[in-house]
């Protein structure tokens, strides 16, 4: 609460009150306990706890999305407004370790709010709170429609707004559209709440076991899924790290190949798998120099031939290197053959034309485009048009004309945000490379080579 800016302590201290005063005023006037459901209610307060404990991290910062929207949205059938503010309440009490105390206390607070508002939304479309009979379904339908609907925004916007106010971001910045991408998924457990409670009335607290089981073993996959992403994605970056540590000018190398490098595949409109594993391959197209000796990458003036065979050596290194990871699948051939030239008169094979894995192709233009638009040691980064014009120039004889136009056409929709400048490395710990292998305006020289 200490660090929070005071715009978002006044909206927490507001939702916390507005929380507390409704909880409050259903305990004072005794309407929570008119129903007399009180074993329903406990129930459904243990089952929404149980499911908010469990919640599955979505891929958008911030949030999470628990299967509790299906157990309060049945306590506004069978328990009401009051009741449902109740259960949403029992959130601050969930198992989730290292959560801190105002995020707690907030979620319980929003969640009480939400359920209170949609529980208001059912009474006043008709909706009589009870346990539903088979003749009663009919007439719920329309009341726990209007409650779904308030529910899920209410509980987007209380949670967007906080999230606004706490990291000062601006409005454009916040992950609206990651919001309204769930929010579907959202609606899909609003219809299980509505059938924990039609099933209420047959088998009772079994109802939410038999619906809601199958749908946690789904959520729990699907967190296991993102989980396995977060750490494929941690090994590569590693990996990365270890390669750029060889050489302070090609920091971030690895991440803008790779982006640049989807950028192209998007537009040529490879599908979600193949997109991974380009982001995967661009990562790594390098991380073959791992193999080859600091002192050749980092040798002043031309090379010599069995220096530069070294260089040469590096996608077949990188292969090596990596060969044993299998969620690569695609990504190997990127690496090994992201210096083929059109022509064929690159390396490590000299293959030409469409003999050279689309992968790789990708990659040489997003590789090329990198290393002239960066800093380097012996010159500083080139503009954007410039590297275009290039690339253009390269077309159909180093690079492939497919690629390219690719590419321009991706950064006319999306402008490229060229790297930071880099200052002068501090003297102690240098280490950088006189010449890029990437750098098709500064090609590498070889004594006694072509
Ligand atoms: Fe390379």
């Amino acid at each position: 609460m200490r660090g929070l800016p005071w715009p978002a302590k006044v909206y927490l201290v507001v939702v916390i009150g507005a929380a507390a005063a409704l909880v409050g005023h259903s305990l004072v006037t005794g309407a929570l306990f008119r129903s007399g459901e009180y074993g329903t209610l406990l129930v459904l307060a243990l089952l929404f706890l149980v499911c908010e404990s469990m919640p599955t991290l979505l891929n958008v910062e911030q949030f999470a999305v628990s299967v509790s929207f299906s157990a309060a949205l049945a306590a506004v059938v069978l328990v009401g407004p009051d009741g449902a503010a109740l259960v949403g309440l029992t959130a601050v009490l969930s198992v989730r370790p290292g959560l801190p105390l105002v995020k707690r206390l907030f979620n319980g607070a929003q969640f009480a709010i939400c359920g209170y508002v949609s529980g208001m939304a059912y009474l006043f479309f008709g909706g009589v709170p009870k346990v539903p009979m088979v003749n009663d379904f009919e007439a719920l339908i329309g009341p726990y429609a209007a409650a779904a609907a308030l529910f899920v925004p209410l509980n987007i916007v209380l949670t967007l707004t906080m999230v606004w106010l706490a990291t000062q971001v601006r409005a454009e910045e916040l992950p609206v559209s990651g919001m309204t991408q769930f929010l579907l998924s959202y609606f899909g457990y609003a219809t299980f709440g509505l059938l924990v409670a039609g099933l209420w009335a047959t088998v009772q607290s079994i109802s939410a076991v038999l619906v809601l089981l199958p749908l946690f073993v789904a959520r729990w996959a699907f967190g296991q899924y993102h989980a396995q992403q977060r750490s494929y994605d941690a090994t590569i970056a590693a990996l990365c790290q270890a390669v750029e540590t060889k050489d302070y000018y090609t920091r971030g190398h690895c991440t803008r190949v790779s982006l640049a490098s989807t950028m192209i595949a998007q537009e040529i409109g490879m599908g979600v798998e193949r997109l991974r594993a380009i982001r995967y391959a661009g990562m790594l197209h390098d991380v073959g120099k791992l193999g080859v000796p600091t002192k050749v990458l980092q040798k002043d003036g031309p090379l010599t031939e069995e220096e530069f065979a070294a260089i040469q050596l590096h996608p077949m290194r990188g292969l090596e290197i990596v060969r044993g990871i299998d969620f690569l699948d695609e990504a190997f051939a990127g690496i090994m053959h992201h210096h083929e030239r059109h022509d064929g008169r690159g390396y490590p094979m000299g293959l030409a034309g469409d003999e050279i894995p689309e992968f790789a192709r990708v990659i040489a233009v997003a590789d090329a485009f990198d290393s002239m638009t960066s800093d380097r040691s012996y010159r500083g980064a080139r503009p954007v048009e410039v590297a275009v014009a290039e690339l253009r120039k390269g077309a159909g004889t180093q690079f492939d004309p497919v690629m390219v136009a690719a590419f321009v056409k991706a950064l006319e929709r999306a402008p490229w945000q060229p790297p930071r400048t880099v200052s002068p490395p501090p003297a102690d710990a240098t280490e950088t490379t006189t010449k890029d292998h990437d750098d098709p305006t500064m090609p590498i020289e070889v004594v006694g080579g072509p």
